[in-house]
């Protein structure tokens, strides 16, 4: 079973956007796909509540409740469990990072989201994390020096995955009615960003 933690400090990075995803790539791929809500917030479980099929399925705790879900999703034949975490929460991100295989922190390539993400970093090299930790470039506008800057700058700082997902309508029409974009445009852009960076992530 691969567990994927989704950690940012800052709210609006796309973690949820990102985990509702690979949850549902990993389903369409023929695995069975757990997502485990740790934000009280619940947006993960809500985008379940209004989504038509049944898997993957969503499951609310609390950080303290993570480590025997885990073991239980295992028990049930989970192969791949994303952890949606809170922004602002240090002890849901770190129990998430401390029990996942990886944890990907979505930044968007903006001043105010780069200069944040320090808070994040230093949390999970504070708790010895950061090594299986990876940056993921999300809501990529389509030009601009900025995006390269930001991705210069992150890589000094971190592991960045080499997918981006790019900005784009696609990821919040499909969220709004309980789907992925590979449900709602399969063969849109969005849904082959989506699984080159689920390919990323199972490959490495
Ligand atoms: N790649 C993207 N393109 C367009 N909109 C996006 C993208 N990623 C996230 N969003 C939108 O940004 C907002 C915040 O994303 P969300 O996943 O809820 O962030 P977080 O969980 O980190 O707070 C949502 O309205 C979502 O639809
Ligand atoms: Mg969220």
């Amino acid at each position: 079973m691969k567990t994927i933690a989704m950690v940012s400090q800052k709210g609006g990075a796309g973690k949820t956007t990102i985990a509702v995803h690979l949850a549902v790539c990993a389903e369409l791929a023929g695995h069975r796909a757990a997502i485990i809500d740790v934000d009280p917030q619940a947006s993960a479980l809500e985008w379940y509540h209004r989504r038509q099929a049944d898997t993957p399925e969503v499951i609310r705790a609390t950080p303290e409740q993570l480590s025997s879900l885990l073991d239980q999703a295992r028990k049930n034949g989970a192969n791949v469990v994303l952890i949606d975490t809170a922004p602002h929460s240090e002890r849901g991100a770190l129990v998430a990072a401390g029990l996942a295989d990886q944890v990907l922190i979505p930044c968007r390539p903006a001043a105010f989201d780069v200069a944040a993400i320090g808070t994040t970093l230093g949390l999970l090299r504070l708790s010895g994390t950061i090594d299986r930790a990876a940056i993921v470039l999300n809501a990529v506008p389509p030009r601009g020096a900025q995006v390269e800057e930001a991705a210069k700058g992150l890589s000094a700082l971190a592991k960045v995955v080499p997918v981006r997902l790019a900005q784009r309508a696609a990821y919040a029409y499909a969220v709004n009615d309980g789907r992925s974009v590979e449900e709602f445009e399969p063969h849109g852009k969005a849904a082959e960003e989506i699984r080159a960076l689920y390919r990323w992530i199972m490959a490495s």
